[in-house]
């Protein structure tokens, strides 16, 4: 079952930043890129659990704090050569709003 949150302004989270959220499985960072994508996945890097959230968002591709793995916003699957894939969740903006739709 997925549940569907209005979770915020667009400009309520920076271009190139996040925002978390704590889901019932755990916290979801939603990420916003320069050209105002948005994207939501699991704040637990793939390698070690870093926090994705607090990492540099580039491009679509966000970079794990810790050890500098790349991660596909769009997929959650880490670039090669590294590999990995953190759970991803539905995001898109509406009227200005950010929604998020979490999988339970
Ligand atoms: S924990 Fe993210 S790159 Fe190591």
């Amino acid at each position: 079952m997925s549940q569907l949150y209005d979770l915020c302004a667009l400009d309520e989270i920076p271009r190139q930043g996040s925002r978390v959220v704590e889901a019932p499985h755990g916290d979801v960072a939603v990420f916003r890129t320069a050209d105002d994508r948005v994207f939501a996945l699991d704040d637990r890097c793939p390698h070690k659990g870093g926090p994705l959230s607090q990492g540099m968002v580039l491009g679509h591709r966000v970079a794990c704090p810790l050890h500098n793995w790349l991660i596909e916003l769009e997929s959650g699957e880490a670039v090669a050569p590294d590999q990995g894939c953190v759970r991803r969740h539905e995001a898109r903006v509406d009227n200005g709003r950010v929604w998020l739709s979490i999988e339970g």
